[in-house]
């Protein structure tokens, strides 16, 4: 997968997985991995889906209506591609910490609904529920913090209840935070996320 890596001043420290939104590319969020924490390594990946020419992780049928099969395939290649990226760069791949906003917090959900040990902790942005009726692998001791919009008009705050709640019972350690600024990324919404990682990671 197109990525960039940058390798951070301290190894012991997770290594801060990148996850753009539709129409993004991996340079977006680096500015973001400096406020979380400037000594990780980071890795940040280009999804590999255009939907008129605006990169994603994964096919959608609709706003909102997510192509199941093709959700599968490329949450499959992500978790791959970071055994491989742990490997060439020599990172401890048991040690990442995803943050992703909008469509890449939904392919960094859909890790965490898939793969057991896949990722350390991870902020999701404004996410979505993005598979339903599937048993969740155990979560337990997976920090995990959540960005929300009590008007977000694409995930509206009754999905991220319900995602809260399908992580919570898998044994994850959920804690979201409200903003009201639709779906936009707030600069206090980013603190929170720096404050949470913090109380969870430092
Ligand atoms: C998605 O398709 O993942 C969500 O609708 C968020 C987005 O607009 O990318």
């Amino acid at each position: 997968m197109k990525h960039i890596f940058q390798k951070g001043s301290d190894s012991n420290a997770p290594v801060l997985l990148l996850l753009h939104g539709t129409g993004g590319n991996e340079r977006d969020l680096l500015p973001l991995a400096q406020m979380i924490n400037p000594g990780s390594s980071v890795l940040s990946v280009r999804g590999n889906v255009l939907e008129n020419g605006m990169p994603r992780f994964f096919r959608r049928l609709a706003e909102g209506v997510f192509d199941e099969e093709d959700l599968v395939f490329r949450t499959k290649e992500l978790h791959d591609f970071l055994d491989q990226a742990a490997a060439e760069y020599q990172f401890d791949r048991s040690n990442i910490v995803a943050i992703g906003y909008s469509n890449g917090a939904n392919i960094a959900g859909s890790l965490l609904f898939h793969y057991k040990d896949t990722l350390r902790g991870a902020i999701l942005h404004h996410p979505m529920v993005s598979r339903r009726g599937i048993e969740l692998p155990e979560l337990a001791g997976v920090p995990i913090f959540m960005g929300a919009g009590t008007n977000d008009p694409i995930s509206p705050a009754k999905e991220t209840e319900e995602l809260k709640q399908l992580f919570t019972e898998a044994g994850a350690q959920v804690e979201v935070h409200w903003e009201h600024f639709g779906h936009q990324l707030s600069p206090t919404e980013v603190d929170a996320a720096a404050n949470w990682y913090r109380r969870n990671f430092a």
